[in-house]
């Protein structure tokens, strides 16, 4: 899968799309990381990517020429793939958005700066807006990176384990179960017994439990839309009632 960032920052980039499972994803060939300085399509003498807003008021605005050139010089026009535009007002990225972005061969990314962004390329160069969560960030770079980082993590072949995806926290809509690992007593605080049972079944059954409880605990509209089993279910309800009691 090949993704084209569009910024004014690539310095920001770099250094993350060359580490760890992003660098190995493309190392391996599974997925491409291009970023452009929209700054290289601004054509004036001094490359100017920002003016004042028409109206009045503070701050200043992304012009909108630079960055349909350099989209449409590196992506087509019309574009090839979905241009994203990344801003705090769009809809929320999920890992369902993520999964549905992972279908497609390519993305182009517009990380967006300063107040704003001349709504022109909103209104006709952009198919979708995602935003990270309601904060508002500096730039859509961070944003960018996030969209990158969890949509190659689902990409055949990324992850070691093919399983993997499937087991993160909200892969099923729930969060994960914890974690071990040796010593097994630190401080004097042990890991629990089950886990060193060896016993694989009563290890599942009980990290589904632990992925349940989690979820109700901290997140329990998550449980409004997951499939739940009837084992599951009986389980939320013991929690339900022991809270009461
Ligand atoms: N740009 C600034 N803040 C953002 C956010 N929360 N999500 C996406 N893009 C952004």
């Amino acid at each position: 899968m090949r993704f084209d960032v569009f910024t004014l920052f690539p310095e920001v980039l770099e250094p993350y799309l060359h580490s760890s499972i992003l660098k190995r994803a493309s190392e391996r060939g599974l997925a491409q990381y291009y970023w452009h300085n929209i700054r290289d399509w601004a054509m004036d003498k001094h490359h100017v990517t920002d003016d004042e807003p028409y109206g009045g008021g503070g701050g200043m605005v992304m012009k909108v020429g630079p960055i349909f050139a350099s989209v449409e010089d590196i992506v087509g026009a019309p574009p090839s793939c979905p241009v994203i535009l990344l801003t705090p007002q769009g809809r929320l990225f999920t890992q369902t958005v993520a999964r549905e972005f992972a279908q497609q061969p390519r993305l182009a990314l517009i990380a967006g700066r300063y107040e704003g962004i001349d709504d022109r390329v909103r209104e006709h160069l952009v198919s979708d807006e995602i935003s990270i969560g309601d904060y508002v960030l500096t730039g859509g770079e961070i944003p960018a990176l996030v969209l990158i980082d969890a949509i190659t993590r689902l990409l055949p072949g990324v992850l070691g384990d093919p399983d993997a995806p499937q087991k993160d926290s909200h892969a099923q809509g729930l969060l994960e179960y914890p974690h071990y690992t040796r010593p097994a007593d630190f401080r004097g605080w042990g890991v629990p017994e089950v886990l060193r049972s060896g016993d694989h079944a009563r290890i599942e059954r009980w990290r589904r439990e632990q992925s349940l409880r989690r979820t109700w605990e901290r997140r329990p509209e998550l449980l409004e839309t997951v499939e739940l089993t009837k084992e599951d279910r009986n389980f939320l309800e013991e929690l339900d009632v022991k809270r009461k009691a």
